[in-house]
């Protein structure tokens, strides 16, 4: 069997927006039946958050979309990432610009923005985290555009 395509989403703590788009992604993936095709997971920049459940305002929000995102815990990006990932999608251009610095030069994954995938003019996720309800659920629907577009871009066998 060929490895499966592996898409890495990153934020700063990985408890608000990277554990919501790794839930987003999946479960796209799966009603589109892709779910065995593509690895997702996702990771922080910083290590602040390291070994935590997502915040509990990001479990409540992606559970209102009927996702579950309890389970995840953080992790920090680490060099192994981006040989062992085909895709590497950054929530914010700050996150962007600490991940191409840190892409060792041989590495083998395209780092990109998540919201380039998404059609929807914003460059980035707003970070929720000193935010209400209300950021998390915009936060969401930025989110849920992008894993769209990354789905209709890997059904057309596209990536
Ligand atoms: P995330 O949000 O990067 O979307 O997970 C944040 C989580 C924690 C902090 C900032 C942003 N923090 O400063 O602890």
């Amino acid at each position: 069997m060929t490895r499966p395509f592996s898409i890495l989403m990153v934020c700063l703590g990985n408890i608000c927006r990277s554990p919501t788009a790794e839930g987003v992604l999946r479960a796209r993936l799966a009603a589109a039946g892709l779910d065995k095709r593509v690895r997702v997971d996702s990771v922080g920049t910083g290590d602040s958050h390291v070994g935590c459940a997502p915040d509990p305002r990001a479990i409540e929000c992606a559970q209102r979309h009927d996702i579950d995102i309890a389970g995840l815990r953080a992790r920090r990006l680490q060099y192994e990432d981006f040989d062992e990932f085909d895709l590497i999608l950054c929530a914010d251009r700050t996150i962007l610009h600490e991940a191409r610095v840190r892409k060792p030069r041989t590495a083998h994954a395209d780092v990109e923005l998540l919201l380039d995938w998404a059609g929807v003019g914003n460059k980035d996720v707003p970070d929720p985290y000193y935010g209400s309800a209300r950021d998390f659920e915009r936060a969401f629907r930025l989110i849920d555009a992008a894993a769209a577009g990354i789905v209709a871009r890997l059904s057309e066998g596209r990536h």
